[in-house]
């Protein structure tokens, strides 16, 4: 176990993954850990993260020192290797113009940090802050121009600290120096593999679950999917998984998740599919501001849910796909809510369930993958483009009814196929949404009156900024002509080239 000792900083979560595909298993936590608590989980080393402060700066987060002589090695990084710097007597000063970007570092290469490293090597810094002077016992071991110290070390403690970001991939060896200093320094096993963590979870869940019963709100989408899986592994038919179908799912997906899942499909499990279509529609209608649509949507789904849960009666468990990113919080800093993301607005309050389980709490959803594709579970499931919760709701501008949901599933449909026919790569997130806009169109020798339909398609790392994606234009051609073909109530179709910000993905 590694230690990723949070102070804030953007790429915490990143360092940890980077970390875990070195095999080595990571876990991020807020620095206001105690220092007892770190200790009582034996890590085999610890990495400080940057973070948006100065360490001279009073409220800025901070460690006891006395972390440094606890014998576990520790690498800070850019605030981290700051903080380090400054807690062992070292000198951080601010310079007068940031150092931002690629930037190449001269490294000694005899180091254990840099060993197979090329003695130039380009980084990535981000940084007003710099270390002007190395603490005693310390050896600088990389500068650039501009900053003296951007690596140093003291060996015989294992202390190591570098000013630029070796888990982004601008740097370009980066990933090798965090390997360096597992296995170099930490002197890592690196024997963490999806097999194994799979194993273990369903080992444990059989044992904690025992002959309980266990009940599961399935939605399709990859994270639940892949909790039930493990739970059916391990507890079989004591698990009860209810699938809602409110109707705002795409074409044919309530039936795919009913092959998987249900009595026909390979699993042991008990499956109920509720179809609650009618009651979704008719708490829409007429509902046009998208919060108000998520809000409802997210309430219904409760409701429905807990009426099936009352069926059952009363349960030990209750599963939820929580993942890894939902569960780490900076607790620095707060922004501001653009879309209330929740599919569900919070647990349900009438189901009887004495404990929950989240099976893939520890997990990235690269691994969340990875685990689904360990577990067997088929992969056009396992690689499923991510789907809102609020599902087609949200890509029907202004009010929901049930033909537009039609128009819009078709339409949708339609893209998907030529996409995936024409083997377009490298896309985020790609659909189709029914505008609110209807136009004049002629067809035949006859004026129509009909919708919109728009197209997106992004690429992104992480969703929160994406860019508009290059689909081929005689895909998108192909795509518009079909939809206006096939798909009763549309004539014109429309592709979204705007980025985000200051657009979303998503159209409401
Ligand atoms: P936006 O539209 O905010 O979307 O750029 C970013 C990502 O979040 C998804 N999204 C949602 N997911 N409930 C969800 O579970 C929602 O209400 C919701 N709204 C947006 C969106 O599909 C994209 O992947």
């Amino acid at each position: 176990l590694v230690l990723v000792l949070d102070f804030g900083g953007q790429y915490n979560q990143l360092i940890a993954r980077r970390v875990r595909e070195c095999n080595v298993y990571a876990e991020v936590i807020p620095y206001t850990t105690s220092l007892e608590d770190i200790k009582a989980k034996n890590p085999k080393g610890i990495i400080f993260t940057g973070g948006p402060n100065s360490v001279y700066k009073e409220d800025s987060p901070s460690y006891d020192k006395s972390i440094f002589e606890i014998g576990v090695p520790i690498l800070g990084i850019c605030y981290g290797s700051q903080l380090m710097a400054y807690k062992l007597g070292g000198e951080v000063a601010t310079a007068p113009v940031s150092e931002y970007g690629k930037t190449d570092v001269e490294v000694d290469t005899s180091s254990l940090l840099f060993e197979g490293v090329s003695a130039t090597t380009t980084t990535w810094m981000s940084h007003t802050d710099y270390i002007a002077k190395a603490p005693q016992g310390f050896k600088i071991t990389g500068h650039t121009g501009n900053c003296p110290v951007a690596a140093m070390e003291n060996a015989e403690k294992k202390l190591y600290a570098v000013q630029f970001h070796p888990e982004v991939m601008h740097s370009v060896e980066g990933q090798k120096m965090l390997h360096n200093f597992l296995f170099n320094v930490c002197k890592c096993t690196g024997d963490w593999k999806m097999d194994s963590f799979v194993e273990t979870t369903i080992a444990q869940i059989r044992e904690k679950v025992g002959d309980g019963k266990v009940l599961c709100a399935l939605s399709g989408g990859v994270d639940s999917s892949v909790a039930a899986v493990m739970l059916a592994k391990a507890v079989g038919k004591q698990l009860t998984c209810v699938f809602v179908d409110h109707g705002l799912l795409r074409k044919n997906e309530g039936d795919e998740v009913e092959a998987v899942f249900g009595p026909d499909g390979p699993y042991d499990l008990n499956f109920i599919r509720v179809n609650a279509q009618e009651r979704f529609y008719s708490k829409l209608a007429g509902v046009t501001e998208p919060e108000a649509k998520r809000k409802i949507i997210g309430e219904e789904f409760i409701r429905v849910f807990e009426e099936e849960a009352k069926k059952i009666g009363a349960v030990d468990y209750l599963v939820q796909g929580t993942i890894y990113p939902d569960v780490i919080e900076s607790g620095l800093g707060k922004s501001a809510t653009i879309k209330s993301h929740h599919n569900v607005g919070g647990l349900p309050d009438y189901v009887d369930f004495k404990e929950i389980i989240e099976p893939l709490r520890m997990l990235f959803k690269d691994e969340v993958r990875k685990a689904g594709l360990e577990l067997g579970i088929p992969e056009y499931l396992v690689y499923r483009q991510p789907f809102p919760g609020p599902g087609l709701g949200i890509r029907i501008i202004g009010e929901v009814t049930a033909d537009k949901v039609r128009i819009v599933q078709d339409a949708d449909y339609i893209y998907r196929e030529e996409i995936a026919k024409a083997g377009v790569e490298g896309l985020g997130q790609y659909f189709a949404a029914l505008t609110n806009m209807r136009s004049v169109g002629v067809m035949g020798d006859e004026r129509t009156y009909d919708y919109a339909v728009a197209l997106r398609a992004v690429c992104t790392a992480d969703f929160m900024t994406a860019d508009c994606a290059q689909i081929p234009w005689d895909v998108l051609s192909t795509v518009a002509n079909r939809i206006v073909n096939e798909v009763k109530g549309v004539n014109r179709v429309l592709y979204d080239c705007t980025s985000k910000p200051p657009a979303t993905i998503e159209f409401e």
